[in-house]
């Protein structure tokens, strides 16, 4: 899902640069987000493009990504785009948050060796951005209503999507999936929390009047992760193309200080 939709969300906020020329601070971030995000999407299409040579239809899944998001960029309000955006972002940095913080969780849904620490860079750099998308939409003017509107966009969009492409997956392994995988499936299912009903209370919770995505101090899991990935991909540790773009990774904000 990543490439075609962090493509969507740095087309989003670069359609609101303007409202953010005074706000010196802001401006600096959507600088480092805009690196940031296009970082991701070009590792991802790494990923993805490995994938796609082992079997894996990324090129469809990157397809229908791509049209829904064209779509959602077209659609009046056209604040409507970075609402959606900054919904997005507050499922990523949920997303990330609960990977980064949970190990079970982590394991289950990334655990393979050569993505996980792929996934780990990644959720920390959404954890260090996840304002970024909100307050522009803010700054552009972007009140509840359309806020709320972004969410519905963006919670469809993204329930809808997966739910497709998790049933598309099981319906073409049907033939494969034994009683072991149905066990197992089941106690990872109790395991992981990223389906769970925590996760729902805090998506939802963005409909809340006042919400900031600031409101939840992620600061001491940021700064332990950055530990954990210098050491990852510190000289020799791993050839995993993930953890090499750790090191390398564009941040004109200086967001990411010591990955
Ligand atoms: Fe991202
Ligand atoms: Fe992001």
């Amino acid at each position: 899902m990543f490439p075609k939709g962090e493509e969507f969300f740095v087309a989003s906020v670069r359609r609101h640069r303007d409202a953010v020329k005074d706000m010196p601070e802001l401006r600096a971030q959507v600088k480092g987000f805009i690196g940031q995000e296009a970082m991701h999407s070009r590792e991802h299409r790494h990923l993805n493009n490995r994938l796609h040579e082992l079997g894996y239809n990324t090129v469809r899944a990157d397809d229908m990504i791509g049209r829904i998001c064209a779509k959602v960029l077209k659609m009046r309000p056209r604040r409507l785009a970075i609402a959606a955006t900054a919904a997005a972002e507050h499922y990523t940095g949920l997303l990330a948050e609960t990977a980064l913080d949970h190990e079970p969780t982590r394991k289950i849904l990334f655990g393979q060796e050569a993505v996980e620490p792929l996934i780990c860079w990644h959720a920390l750099e959404e954890l260090e951005h996840k304002n970024v998308a909100f307050d522009v939409m803010v700054a552009s003017g972007g009140r509840y209503p359309v806020r709320a509107a972004g969410f519905f966009v963006t919670t469809t969009a993204l329930a809808g999507y997966v739910a497709v492409e998790w049933g598309r997956s099981v319906w073409q392994d049907r033939g494969k999936i034994t009683r072991a995988h149905r066990r197992r499936f089941r106690r990872n299912l109790v395991r992981q929390r990223l389906i769970s009903v925590h996760f729902a209370v805090e998506a939802f919770k963005y409909l809340k009047p006042g919400f900031h995505p600031d409101d939840t101090d992620t600061d001491a899991l940021i700064e332990k992760w950055r530990i954990e990935l210098a050491d990852i991909a510190g000289p020799g540790k791993s050839s995993d193309p993930g953890a090499i773009s750790a090191t390398d990774s564009a941040d004109p904000a200086g967001q990411t200080a010591t990955v």
